[in-house]
């Protein structure tokens, strides 16, 4: 039988060694990397919220945009779109005015990209949005109901900015009642 020099609980002693030192470098770096108004609240960076405070504030309201487009407030305010926002359809505020000035103009989707737009809120396929909120359609059926070709975009029909309003005209010429659709 060889002798072994060393203890039989040597092996536990190293991997003590091992975990103490893990440990404290651990510790250590945490102190290094920690920024300083962690924990002055909770768990997170105190700063934090001073951060977000200080984030400049992208969107408006229908609001900051009805002062200066006087002909879409008139319908859309008259509109079932009265409580839609302009910015989901056109994006925010402050990429079209800075300091009460127009520094660049703001997208409004053309083509199939009003369909796409129009479809995100009144697609039948979003099961979980309630109906009695908002009126939901299935594509192609609309149109097809409609005995028009499947390749008819929304705004043919419907006013982006007040959607029943030539709905509404195109009844009144040929005398037919919200009732009688
Ligand atoms: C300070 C006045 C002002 C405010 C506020 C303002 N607009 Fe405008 N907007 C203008 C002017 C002037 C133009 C035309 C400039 C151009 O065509 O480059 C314009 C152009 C646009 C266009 C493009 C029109 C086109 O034919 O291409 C859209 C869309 C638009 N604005 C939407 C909005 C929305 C939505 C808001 C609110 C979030 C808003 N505007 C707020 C003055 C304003
Ligand atoms: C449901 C989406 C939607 C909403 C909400 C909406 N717009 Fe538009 N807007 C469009 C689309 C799409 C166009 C371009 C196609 C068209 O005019 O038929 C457009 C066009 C415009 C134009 C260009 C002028 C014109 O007649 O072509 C301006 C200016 C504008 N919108 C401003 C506004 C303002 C201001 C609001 C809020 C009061 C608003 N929009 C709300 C979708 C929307
Ligand atoms: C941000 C969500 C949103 C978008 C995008 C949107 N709508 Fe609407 N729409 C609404 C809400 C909310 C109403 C009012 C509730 C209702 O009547 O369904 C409405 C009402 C309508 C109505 C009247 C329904 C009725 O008989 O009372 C029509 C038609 C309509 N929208 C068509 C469109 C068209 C066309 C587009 C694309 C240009 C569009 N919508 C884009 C939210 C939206
Ligand atoms: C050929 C014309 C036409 C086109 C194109 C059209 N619609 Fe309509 N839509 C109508 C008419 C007319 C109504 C009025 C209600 C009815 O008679 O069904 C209507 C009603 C609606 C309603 C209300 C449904 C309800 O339950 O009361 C929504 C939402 C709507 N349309 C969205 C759209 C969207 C989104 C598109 C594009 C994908 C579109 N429509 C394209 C003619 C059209």
């Amino acid at each position: 039988m060889p002798e072994y020099k060393s203890k039989p609980y040597s092996h536990v002693v190293r991997i003590l060694l091992i975990l103490i030192t893990v440990g404290v470098v651990g510790v250590a770096v945490r102190a290094m990397v920690l920024p300083k108004s962690f924990g002055q609240y909770g768990h997170y960076r105190g700063t934090a919220i001073e951060d977000e405070m200080n984030r400049p504030i992208r969107n408006g309201t229908n609001a900051s945009c009805l002062a200066c487009h006087p002909y879409i407030r008139e319908m859309h305010m008259e509109g079932v779109h009265k409580t839609v926002s302009c910015e989901f359809c056109h994006g925010p505020v402050a990429d079209h005015v800075k300091d009460g000035k127009v520094i660049a103009g703001l997208p409004k989707k053309q083509g199939k990209e009003i369909k796409r737009l129009c479809l995100r809120c009144h697609n039948q396929i979003i099961r979980a949005r309630p109906k009695e909120s908002i009126k939901m359609i299935s594509m192609p059926q609309h149109l097809e109901q409609k005995h028009v070709r499947v390749d008819h975009n929304c705004n043919q029909c419907h006013n982006v900015h007040a959607p029943l309003m030539w709905v509404k005209e195109a009844r009144a010429i040929v005398g037919v009642g919200e009732d009688n659709r």
